[in-house]
This record gives structure tokens, C-alpha cells and sequence, in this order.
């Protein structure tokens, strides 16, 4: 999906560590990752969990299993499973449940979230994160992805996962920005292909929503 990874996880890896801060994620919580892709999520939640918790990391995609494999090593507690997101079917309730950059692509965000939060103990913890896409700048042109079939939905999501039955505990939108050489210019290389030269790069705004599901 993408190329070197190490930016693309670097300027996401804020939001995620303020989520996983808020929630309070610690040694020994279960999680799940769910759209886990290459295992970024997965690998943060790793680190706190340490080796006495455990993260399942879900994607439809089957290739997704090999890159977890990858991050798996060092971390014996992450579990790959090749499932949709509308067929979710952990071994256990979780103790969290999260989702970045996954519902933009879903057929049907409201049922994505419904079997997420459907997966989480009672009182556990939902975190979502995704984007409004054309809100981001490149020299004051908006963004566009017109292979993602919610690209903006990012701006929606507060009010999914209210209507999921979930208690929004903080919400807030995250844009790095950049010109020239740097983290932001490598990351949309990576993602378009096109090297940028001084223009103005807004990254599309990433909303985090940190919610608690009903006890
Ligand atoms: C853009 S990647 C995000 C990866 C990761 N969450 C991250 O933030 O780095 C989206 C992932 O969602 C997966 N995906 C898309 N639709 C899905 C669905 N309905 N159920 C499960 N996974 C899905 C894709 O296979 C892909 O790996």
C-alpha cells in the first residue's frame, strides 16, 4: 500500500499515543486493530500491552497476515485474523477496539462501527480514527482519493459512534503540515508518487474520537 512506512507511521504515531493515553491503554489489556493493514496501530498497541496482553489484528486483506507477521517478532502476544470488519468474530470481548484509516473504505461505516463496539467488553473502549480527505492542501488544492468510498468521513465519525451507543471521552482533528524536505513532503512521495519542491502541504486532517462503550 504504501512505501517506506517509517514516515507514514511516524506522523500518525501522535494521535495514537494521545488516544491510547486517554484511554489508558496498559501491560496485560486485550485489543483489537481492525483494518490492520501493515500493523501500524498494531504495533503501537504492542508496545503497551507488552507481552502479558495481546492484540488481534484483523483485515480482509490475507496479505495483511504476512506484514503482521513482520511486526509480530519481539511481540509473541499479536494474533493476525483475515476477516471483514462487518464479520467480526473475536475469541473474546476486548478491552479496546480500534480503527484507523478503515472506514473510509467500508461499504457501510454504521455497521463497521455496530460489530466493532459489538466486540468490546462492557465499559471497554472504542477508538476510531479517519480522515476528512479533502480538507488537505497541496498549494491550497484540495485532496482527492476517488477510490475511497467515504472519503470524508472523517467529519461524521463523532456523531457513528454516539449513535453506536458509545460516550465520546475526547475528539479532535490532527493536519501536519510542511514545505519542502521533510516527514510531509517523503510521506506524500510515498503515497502519490510525486515529488513535491516548496509547495504548501496540509496532510488531510486525521479525526481521533475516544469513546467508552455502554457498561
Ligand atoms: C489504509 S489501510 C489502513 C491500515 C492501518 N489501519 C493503518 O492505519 O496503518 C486500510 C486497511 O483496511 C482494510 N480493509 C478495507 N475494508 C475492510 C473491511 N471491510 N474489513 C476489514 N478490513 C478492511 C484493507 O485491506 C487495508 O489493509
Amino acid at each position: 500500500m504504501l512505501g517506506d512506512m517509517d514516515h507514514y507511521r511516524d506522523l500518525w504515531a501522535e494521535p495514537a499515543s494521545r488516544a491510547m493515553d486517554i484511554a489508558g491503554v496498559s501491560p496485560g489489556w486485550h485489543c483489537a486493530d481492525i483494518g490492520a493493514g501493515t500493523g501500524a496501530v498494531t504495533e503501537l498497541l504492542a508496545r503497551r500491552v507488552t507481552r502479558s496482553g495481546r492484540i488481534y489484528a484483523v483485515d480482509q486483506d490475507p496479505q495483511s497476515r504476512d506484514d503482521i507477521a513482520d511486526i509480530a517478532v519481539g511481540h509473541t502476544q499479536v494474533i493476525a485474523l483475515t476477516q471483514a470488519v462487518e464479520d467480526l468474530t473475536l475469541p473474546e470481548a476486548v478491552d479496546l477496539a480500534w480503527c484507523r484509516f478503515l472506514l473510509l473504505h467500508v461499504w457501510d461505516p454504521e455497521i463497521a462501527i455496530a460489530a466493532m463496539v459489538a466486540s468490546i467488553k462492557p465499559g471497554g473502549w472504542l477508538i476510531v480514527e479517519e480522515p476528512i480527505i479533502s480538507a488537505g492542501r497541496i498549494d491550497g488544492e484540495p485532496f482527492s482519493m476517488p477510490e475511497a468510498r467515504h472519503p470524508d468521513i472523517g467529519a461524521t465519525i463523532a456523531g457513528l459512534v454516539r449513535r453506536a451507543g458509545c460516550e465520546i471521552e475526547e475528539a479532535w482533528a490532527y493536519a501536519p503540515v510542511g514545505a519542502g524536505p521533510g516527514p510531509v513532503a517523503d510521506l506524500l512521495e510515498d503515497l502519490t508518487g510525486v515529488a513535491l519542491a516548496d509547495e504548501s502541504v496540509m496532510l488531510s486532517p486525521l479525526v481521533t474520537v475516544v469513546a467508552k462503550t455502554p457498561q
